[in-house]
Order: C-alpha cells, then structure tokens, then sequence
C-alpha cells in the first residue's frame, strides 16, 4: 500500500510552525500504531510538539486520532449517569478510593479505568492490589454489570482502548517529552472520551510532586483538557489542586488503602476528606446532584457499603489483613519548632526508593513499602517526636530512602501561609 503521507514532512511542518494539515496528523498518529512510522520519528515530532506547542484545532485532532486508533466504549445502556474523575498523578493521592464509591452510592455509575504507578507517582491499581485476592483486569462484560449493580468500577484499562497513547507514552518516557501540555492533554483525554463517560472531573496537580510545577502551566492544562472535553460533548470541569506536599499521611499502597478507608469510616485526614468531599461534589453535579450530601454519605457507612461491594465483586476480601513491613525506620524531630516543610517530589522519590513504586513496567512493587508522616506542615513538633515511619522489606533500601529525603523536610520557627488544597477551578 502506498502511503498518503510522508512522515519527514509532517516532523517538518511541526518544527517550523508552518501548520500540520489536519489529514496528516490523522495519518502520522495511524501509521505511528500500524509501526510504518517510526519511534525515531515520532519522537522528532513529539519533541517539536513539546517546544512549539499546537492550537485547540490540532490538539483535538491529535486526540481525537488517537481516540480512532482503538475501540470506543458505551455505557448507553446502562440506565445511570456516568461520571469519571481523572488525576494526573501526585503522592499520597489515593483519592479515587474513597470517591468512587462514595459517588456510586448517590446512584450514579463511576467508571473508573485506571493505571500503575512509574516513577515516583503512585498508581490506583498498585494500591488495590495489596487487598489479597483483587483483581484488576475485568472484561467489558463485567465491567458493565458491576456498574449496573454496585455503581463504582475502578479496574485497569484493556488493551484496546487508545493503543496510539499507550505506544507515545512510553516513547515519551523515555524522550524527555512527557512535559508538554498538548501531549499530555491528549493523551488524558484520549483515554477518558474513548471510555465513553458522560462527564469527567480531572483533578490537575500542582507543585514539586506533579507534573506541572507552576500554576500558568498547570492552568494551561486543564484549560487544553476542559476545551477537548466539551469539544467531544463530555461535560468537564477542572480542579487545580496543590501537590507541594504529600495527600494525607500515607504514602505507598497497603498504607494508602489502610488511610481510604479511614475516610470511608468517617475520619481520616483532613486534607484526604476535603478532597474527596469537593471532587465527590463536581462529580455529583455534573451529574444532576448539585446538593448532595457527601459528608454524611460518609459519616453513615453509605460509600462504605458500596467500597466493600466494589472489593468483594473484584475478588478482594475487604476484610482481610494489608500486608505489613519487614523493616521500618522512625525518624524523629531533632529540635522543637513548627514543621515547615514536608516535599511531596522528595517523600515521592523515597517512596519509590523503598519499593512502593517500579522503576520498569513490569517490575513488581511492594505493597507493604512506603512512608508514613506522622505530622504535616504548620503542626508543632517537641524534640525527639516521630516526624515520619520508612517501611520496607529489605532494611538495604532504608539509607537510600533517606538520602532523597535531605532537605526534603525542615522544622522552623513559622510555617508559611497554606495555599490550600483546591487552588482553583477551571470549566468551560
Ligand atoms: N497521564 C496520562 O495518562 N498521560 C500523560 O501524558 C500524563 C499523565
């Protein structure tokens, strides 16, 4: 077969502004998942994209390309509003533990396809997985029941679905191009549009911890997704939200499900619930439910009722013991003061050193890894008080740990003014 297109000259006309004829565009992104064109050149491309940006037109072609390169799913049928939250990744963030459920249980459908964690982010499945016996790849057949029947879903994302995102994110990876927003917002919204969801929350982090490091970035993103949702008809608002500091106490998997939990209990951290809370109401009202009640839904046991279904039909034992460290390591305050600082990149990377994450796809993680804070900044410590637990389950990994941890935390006079967990709001 001849093709259409040449590679070179859609590399070209992205390196020099000249405008991508949208046909093109369309082509590079097929032949790119059909192998005709190659890593080399689409990393060329990628990386001429990360430098001179694209339009709203070109953004929504890529996504909408990539969105071809695969199957599209449905939940016409279903007879329930579907809404789904989307973060683009922190540490701590175990928010879509709690909210899916808690959403379901005001009767709507939260299908929640997600991913694992690489690098120093967290993944939602990793975390589950410490429950024994859950499983996270479900057919669409399943998929479909358990969201007539429970109403929350959270299981990985087949195969089918955007197969072109799946190839130029580890291309990305690997190229130094994950930064760049139209990228990024394709490669989001690809995803969540293909997963046929009416309406969509994305929770846009920013700070040392996230991907987007200053505010008019951050801001540029969830204005890019926002725009490519209504464009595609999904209702979707954005929330920018801080990821200077860790979410919650715990960082890790079987800790992490451990604090969702607390939360479906009805305590937890205040950060945890507080977003869980205003995401849980976005959500609701994109769904007809401005006036839910989330609190108390979470208070009556309601969204635990529903998270104990959504395990057991997934095989998990919601009763069953987390998996605990070998190793753990305390460190305490050397002197009294104010916690100032506690660095959600630096707790992220530790984390990770510690087993929590992979540093390869397919790398197992350890589910009993990780950190967990005993104090958060503006708390006053007395010396010698824990400042935060290393768990392992090999005491080699601790002094690593560590070392991504200096300068990563600091104990001070006065803690600065908190920006606040939710900095901003962002729909069309
Ligand atoms: N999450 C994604 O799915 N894609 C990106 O590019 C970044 C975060």
């Amino acid at each position: 077969m001849t093709e259409p297109y040449d590679a070179v000259d859609v590399i070209r006309a992205q390196r020099d502004r000249t405008g991508v004829d949208p046909d093109a565009l369309r082509w590079m992104v097929d032949a790119y998942t059909r192998e005709y064109v190659t890593d080399a050149q689409m990393a060329a491309f990628a990386m001429a994209v990360l430098l001179n940006g694209m339009d709203r037109d070109e953004v929504r072609v890529l996504t909408d390309a990539m969105i071809a390169s695969g199957e599209r799913m449905s939940f016409a049928g279903l007879g329930k509003r579907t809404v789904d939250k989307h973060s683009t990744g922190g540490v701590g963030d175990k928010i879509t533990l709690p909210l899916a459920p808690l959403v379901a249980a005001f009767g709507v459908a939260v299908p929640q396809l997600s991913g694992r964690g690489l690098g120093h982010t967290g993944g939602t499945l990793d975390k589950l997985e410490s429950i024994p016996g859950w499983r996270a790849a479900l057919s669409n057949d399943e998929m479909l029941a358990q969201l007539r029947g429970i109403g929350a879903v959270i299981c990985a994302a087949g195969s089918g679905l955007a197969p072109a995102d799946k190839r130029l994110y580890a291309l990305r990876d690997v190229t130094g191009t994950v930064e760049a927003v139209p990228l990024i917002a394709s490669s989001i919204m690809s995803k969540k549009i293909a997963e046929g969801t009416e309406s969509l929350v994305l929770d846009v982090k920013v700070g040392s911890g996230a991907f987007m490091h200053d505010l008019e970035k951050a801001r540029e993103l969830a204005r890019t997704m926002v725009a490519l949702g209504a464009d595609s008809g999904v209702a979707t608002t954005a929330l920018i939200t801080d990821m200077d500091t860790p979410l919650g106490l715990a960082i890790g998997n079987a800790n992490e499900v451990r604090e969702s939990v607390e939360v479906l209990a009805g305590g937890g951290p205040a950060d945890v619930v507080e977003l869980t809370a205003t995401l849980a109401r976005e959500m609701l009202a994109l769904a007809g439910q401005p006036d839910a009640d989330v609190e108390t839904a979470l208070r009556d046991g309601r969204a635990m009722d529903v998270w104990r279904a959504m395990i057991r039909a997934q095989d998990g034992d919601p009763d069953a013991p987390l998996p605990t460290p070998r190793e753990t390591h305390t460190v305490t305050a050397a002197t009294a003061g104010i916690v100032t600082r506690i660095d959600a990149w630096d707790f992220g990377v530790a984390a990770w050193r510690l087993g929590a994450g992979r540093a390869r796809p397919r790398d197992p993680v350890v589910h009993a890894a990780g950190i967990d804070l005993h104090v958060k900044p503006g708390d006053a410590v007395t010396a010698g008080q824990p400042v935060f637990t290393l768990a392992a389950d090999d005491a080699s990994r601790i002094p690593r740990a560590l070392a991504a941890l200096e300068g990563g935390w600091a104990i001070g006079d006065t803690a600065a003014a908190s920006r606040g967990i939710v900095i901003e709001r962002i729909t069309a």
